[in-house]
């Protein structure tokens, strides 16, 4: 029994708009996908980790990673694809034969717990294919769709979208990662994607949302505040005092 971590580091990070990847980005003096892999090996419950690298940056990420004492792990690095989804694929097909439980896991959340870790990885070995962390939703949520075409436009004011539903906020939750998956279960979500079109806005961000298109269970465990995603500078902020707190 084998999990291995795939951690996703390959994005540009556009909307934090440093001139280099978010991966690399420094949080409390070390770079988030550092954090996030420190928090992983603490873990206890992940054997190896394959880390997707932005293009040309395997080499220097897979060394920074799996030359840091608190890793402590087998690393491996790969240059992740154009998507979130390409670079999860990518990092999918260096598993090795024993692995039989996945987990992925954004660089983009460093500073996700060991115990949410662990958390995921019971649920995933107690028989739950997928997994996902959730938090409770705190704003009400609406669902929406663009205003009509032919309704009457103004030259001045906001464009309003039309609501057509509110959920019922206690039944929602807002998913994090590390997700957790028997690997088979993994392997095949992928074909789900391609088959289906509207998977293709769940699998941008969402791996869980694959297996889901596959018509298979997904089940949440409680989520952490610790593992916010950091999307912008004032994530970042938000991050540095969480960190600071942590230390
Ligand atoms: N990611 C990846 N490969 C991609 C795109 C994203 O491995 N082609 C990773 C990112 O490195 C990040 C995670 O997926 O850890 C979540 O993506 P996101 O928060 O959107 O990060 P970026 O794509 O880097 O940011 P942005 O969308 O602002 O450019
Ligand atoms: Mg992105």
């Amino acid at each position: 029994m084998t999990t291995l971590a795939i951690l996703t580091a390959a994005g540009s990070g556009t909307r934090l708009g440093r001139d280099l990847p978010k991966a690399l980005v420094d949080l409390a003096g070390f770079p988030l996908v550092l954090h996030a892999a420190r928090r992983l090996a603490a873990s206890g419950v992940v054997d190896s980790l394959v880390v997707t690298c932005p293009p040309g940056l395997a080499v220097e990420v897979g060394e920074l990673v799996a030359h840091d004492p608190q890793v402590g792990l087998p690393v491996r690095a790969v240059e992740g694809g154009s998507t979130r989804q390409a670079s999860v694929a990518a990092g999918l097909r260096l598993a090795a034969a024993d692995v039989d439980v996945v987990l992925v896991h954004d660089a983009a959340r460093p500073l996700a717990p060991p115990g949410l870790v662990r958390r995921v990885v019971a649920a995933v070995r107690q028989g739950h294919a997928a997994v996902v962390p959730g938090l409770p939703v705190v704003d009400t949520v609406k669902r929406v769709v663009p205003a009509s075409p032919d309704a009457v436009t103004r030259a001045e004011g906001p464009l309003a979208e039309r609501v057509v539903e509110t959920p019922d906020r206690g039944l929602l939750r807002a998913v994090q990662t590390p997700q957790g998956f028997d690997r088979a279960v993994r392997v095949r979500a992928p074909e789900a994607g391609a088959r289906r079109a509207d998977a293709e806005h769940l699998a941008a961000t969402d791996d869980a949302g694959l297996v889901e298109a596959l018509g298979l269970p997904v089940h949440v465990v409680a989520g952490d505040d610790a593992a916010m995603k950091i999307t912008t500078e004032r994530d970042l902020l938000v991050a540095g005092l969480l960190a600071e707190e942590e230390s």
